[in-house]
């Protein structure tokens, strides 16, 4: 099982969850990890190139920080340029059928306040949603999202426990 993790995150340096995950996965021999900021500080998405990438992995993550509900600018535009109709989309756009896909993210606010009357009034479950519906009219198995919430509090201990998780978590045995 070839996993790609797809990372997005605009500002690395001064990440520390995502920079540790990031790190982590590295290490792994079936995952292949894609800095999306790196590869394109212009924003100018190399279709072809992302495309053949997609095509040589069986699972796809999207790794990034939770930003406005969503995720980082970039990896919308990767969404809008890269899942092209009659290619993952569409009676003839198959490539991406079968394949796995999970969200990686990590929150600012914690678990308590993604839920029905907690300060962000709607749980993670729904605010993956569009996600999750790019996954399915894509023909991509969706697999749990890997979460980390509630990060400004995290010790450098739990971060690395959490980049260890993540990596066990897709390199098991499936
Ligand atoms: C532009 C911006 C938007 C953010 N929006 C949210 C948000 O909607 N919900 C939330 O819980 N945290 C939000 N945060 C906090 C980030 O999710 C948090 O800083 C990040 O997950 C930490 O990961 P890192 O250490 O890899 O940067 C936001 C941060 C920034 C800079």
């Amino acid at each position: 099982m070839k996993t790609l993790v797809i990372a997005a995150h605009p500002n690395l340096e001064a990440s520390t969850v995502n920079r540790a995950w990031k790190n982590r996965l590295s290490q792994e021999k079936d995952i292949t990890v894609h800095d999306l900021y790196e590869a394109y500080p212009d924003f100018k998405i190399d279709v072809e190139k992302e495309q053949e990438l997609l095509l040589k992995h069986d699972r796809i993550i999207f790794q990034f920080p939770f930003y406005w509900y969503s995720s980082p600018a970039i990896l919308k535009e990767w969404q809008d340029v890269v899942l092209t109709y009659g290619w993952a989309y569409g009676a003839k756009g198959t490539k991406l059928h079968g394949k796995e896909f999970a969200i990686a993210t990590s929150t600012g606010g914690p678990k308590e306040a993604y839920q029905a009357g907690g300060y962000n009034k709607y749980s993670m479950n729904e605010l993956l949603k569009p996600f999750e519906a790019m996954a399915n009219l894509t023909g991509m198995k969706i697999l749990p999202a890997f979460l980390a919430q509630g990060v400004r509090t995290m010790s450098p201990e739990q971060i690395k426990e959490s980049a260890d998780q993540l990596a066990a978590y897709l390199t098991a045995a499936k």
